[in-house]
């Protein structure tokens, strides 16, 4: 995969059947005059939400870069969980056994066939950096990478052979540095980011002639009629609930930090690359609301 020139390219990740999120991205792309080609999503097409097939035919007419996540994984192998790793005896698990079930069997044959030939991940150069996308970790496709356990990232971006990591699947948008590389994560459109706010966020890289910029940005979109939509469904009033306020129906996954962050309002971050011949030195912003 190549990009040309400095337009900018913007990332998301989790639509998780969640229409009138993939709706609302796609207005926004248009607004910011992004088009397919220079776009790029870490997987999970499907989950938690109402309508899984609408949401798989949107994406592929927008025609933008993805790879699979477990959800497509699983999907495409018919297989019988959603694959994201969540211990038996977790909400998550339980949870699961309701949108999964669901978003198997609410997908078409081709749909099922077109998530089999998505790549698993992606390298690209751009502004002078070298980038790779994968879903969960680097090492392990279900693996959840948190800002908060510093080791781990550094662990897994080390293996990645690139300066940033653009990652999806544990629902929370954040921005690491990790020694000499970053770790990014443009959060998911699908289900807010259990910041007590129904918005949702994406990812923004641009490149100008000496930095690449990297920034999360809040996505605004008709939660109430994806919150209506998946209580009619019937299969995860509880997802319908967080979609309205903001809040996940379980922390199992989230360490201790991201626990504690529940229902504080997230700030848009930002961090630029700036290049001096051949180092490369970084500043991370917190750009106000
Ligand atoms: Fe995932």
């Amino acid at each position: 995969m190549q990009f040309t020139g400095t337009a900018p390219l913007l990332v998301f990740g989790g639509p998780y059947s969640n229409r009138e999120a993939v709706l609302a991205l796609r207005a926004e792309a248009r607004c910011l005059g992004i088009g397919a080609d220079r776009i790029i999503c870490t997987g999970d097409t499907i989950a938690y939400c109402a309508d899984p097939e609408e949401t798989v035919a949107l994406i592929r007419d927008w025609g933008v870069h993805i790879i699979a996540g477990n959800c497509e994984e699983q999907v495409a192998a018919r297989a019988a969980d959603c694959g994201c790793g969540f211990d038996d005896d977790t909400t998550c698990n339980v949870l699961s056994k309701g949108w999964y079930p669901y978003a198997n069997a609410h997908v078409s044959d081709a749909s099922r066939s077109w998530m089999a030939t998505l790549p698993t991940t992606l390298r690209f150069n751009y502004g002078g950096a070298s980038f790779r996308v994968v879903h969960g970790g680097v090492t392990r496709i279900n693996k959840f990478i948190f800002a908060s356990e510093a080791a781990t990232l550094a662990s897994e971006a080390a293996s990645a052979h690139a300066d940033v990591v653009i990652a999806g699947h544990m629902g929370l948008p954040f921005i690491a540095r990790t020694g000499r590389q970053v770790w990014f994560n443009a959060g998911v459109i699908g289900m807010p980011a259990n910041d007590g706010t129904a918005d949702t966020w994406f990812g923004l890289i641009t490149a100008s002639d000496d930095a690449v910029k990297l920034e999360t940005r809040r996505l605004s979109y008709d939660f109430h009629t994806a919150a209506a939509r998946l209580r009619r469904s019937g299969h995860a009033n509880t997802y319908a609930r967080s979609l309205v306020t903001g809040l996940w129906p379980s922390l199992d996954i989230l360490p201790e930090a991201e626990q504690l962050a529940t229902g504080k309002r997230l700030r848009p971050k930002s961090l630029v690359f700036k290049r001096t011949g051949s180092s490369r030195h970084s500043t991370v912003n917190a750009a106000a609301l």
